[in-house]
């Protein structure tokens, strides 16, 4: 009978010693993966406004954004964490984003969405030109 509770008990002190171990490579995961689709909170400077043709786009994958011009020359710019399950996408296919994570597409000169599952549209950020340069910030 003695023999039951001290199994019991190492059952226990077991399963207290594997939790947080998977308690670490949770946090670690989650911590890689909030690094890379951390969404735009302070201006970054992307680069050459010149990257970025006249009806095309550029995706700054450093940066989580992506930047397209019209045939007017108006430049958008849009967060490109996905709006399913938070990935960084990480495709452009002309203007269309695909996300690697679960095949969800937005529309790069809108953010609208263009394939499900996400079903909400990327996050518009503040796009200007500072010295031939391309600013993405934050919308107030
Ligand atoms: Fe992008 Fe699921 S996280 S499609």
């Amino acid at each position: 009978m003695s023999a039951r509770p001290a199994a019991s008990r190492r059952t226990v002190l077991r399963g207290a010693a594997l939790t947080p171990v998977a308690g670490l490579g949770l946090t670690a995961c989650k911590g890689d993966a909030d690094d890379r689709s951390a969404p735009l909170t302070e201006p970054v400077e992307l680069g050459p406004e010149s990257e970025v043709a006249e009806g095309g786009a550029k995706l700054y994958r450093d940066h989580n954004v992506v930047v397209s011009r019209s045939g007017d020359g108006t430049l958008k710019a849009y967060g490109t964490v996905c709006t399913h399950a938070g990935c960084p996408i990480n495709k452009l296919d002309g203007t269309k984003l695909i996300c690697p994570c679960h095949g969800s597409e937005f529309d790069a000169t809108t953010g609208k969405v263009l394939r499900e599952p996400a079903v909400a549209p990327l996050q518009p950020l503040v796009v200007e030109v500072r010295n031939g340069a391309l600013i993405a910030k934050p919308q107030t």
